[in-house]
């Protein structure tokens, strides 16, 4: 376990410096106009970040393929989206949040208004990264429509809305895991998704990953909600105790603490199951998901 965590912690590095030098060649620079808005952008894209999306991307093609470059900008792309969904989550109508990956958040330092427009830049310069990657324009069209149709309003979208009209409302048990699909699932899963199609996987391949995705997706946000009451707020990088506070809708909040880490185990024992078929080839993807169940940031 400490070996394939080293091995995990030196992998995950390598590859969110490779993200990090993408995103940055790809950002307009801060002195660009309008600079305050590209400031704020990179403000939070830079302030840190685990770099999981990606790093899903790039270690599913690498099970199909060994050089892992095609798939370095759609990655990269794909951490933009989720900088726009943090940016805007911890906006004060929405979480209202003080403190994103160490540093003060993007509304706190350059304002409201600001932090809104570079979510919104990140989000439309997703799309446009997308729409000039070299690939076949049928399978690039499939892509777009796939992204927006998981962050748009049947998604993503939907998953934050039933987030905040739940707050300090009763929740079912179907729409608590309806928001942590939808807000936290669907990415993590097209991330894995948007390997797949680049690798062009036959059908149960894609299918058993799909498997591991939506099960880490959603024991990602168990986890979450977890870290939110035990977790280190200096480890995390964020405030910590504030679900409980506004009586958000979370896993420990209706199963129990003990109950929910059991339910989050038991989807990432699923989800590495799954993978069996893929051998040594999916070590990585493997301890990615203990490390989901185990982390502590
Ligand atoms: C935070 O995502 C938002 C959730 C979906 C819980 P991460 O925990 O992946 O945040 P970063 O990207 O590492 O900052
Ligand atoms: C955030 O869920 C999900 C998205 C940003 C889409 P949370 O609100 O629980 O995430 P944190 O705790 O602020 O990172
Ligand atoms: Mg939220
Ligand atoms: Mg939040
Ligand atoms: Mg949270």
């Amino acid at each position: 376990m400490i070996y394939n965590n080293i091995l995990l912690k030196k992998d995950m590095k390598e590859k969110r410096e490779l993200i990090n030098i993408t995103l940055d060649r790809y950002l307009p620079r801060k002195d660009e106009y309008p600079r305050e808005v590209h400031k704020a952008m990179r403000h939070t894209l830079f302030a840190g970040g685990k770099r999981i999306r990606p790093y899903l991307t790039i270690r599913t093609y690498s099970l199909f393929h060994d050089n892992i470059e095609p798939v370095r900008l759609v990655a990269s792309a794909i951490e933009m989206l989720h900088t726009y969904t943090l940016i805007h989550d911890d906006l004060p109508a929405i979480d209202n949040d003080d403190y994103r990956r160490g540093k003060k958040t993007c509304h706190v330092v350059y304002g409201p208004g600001i932090a809104l427009l570079a979510g919104d830049s990140l989000l439309t310069y997703t799309f446009e990264i997308l729409s000039v990657l070299e690939l076949d324009s049928e399978l690039k069209m499939k892509m777009i429509r796939e992204l927006t149709k998981e962050v748009g309003v049947d998604g993503l979208i939907a998953g934050q809305m039933s987030d905040i009209i739940h707050e300090g409302k009763e929740v079912s048990k179907s729409e608590l895991k309806y928001i942590h699909d939808n807000k936290t699932g669907r990415l993590i899963d097209l991330s894995i998704r948007f390997a797949c199609y680049m690798a062009n996987t036959d059908a149960e391949h894609a299918r058993r990953l799909d498997k591991y995705g939506k099960n880490i997706g959603l024991a990602f946000q168990i986890t979450d909600d977890i870290l939110d009451i035990e977790g280190d707020s200096g480890k995390l990088g964020k405030t910590t105790g504030k679900d409980e506070k506004v009586k958000k809708a979370t896993y420990p909040a209706v199963y129990g603490i003990e109950n929910s880490r059991k339910m989050a185990f038991d989807l990432i024992e699923e989800a590495k199951e799954t993978l069996s078929v893929f051998g040594e080839k999916a070590e990585y993807l493997i301890m990615l998901a203990d490390f989901i169940y185990s982390r502590s940031f």
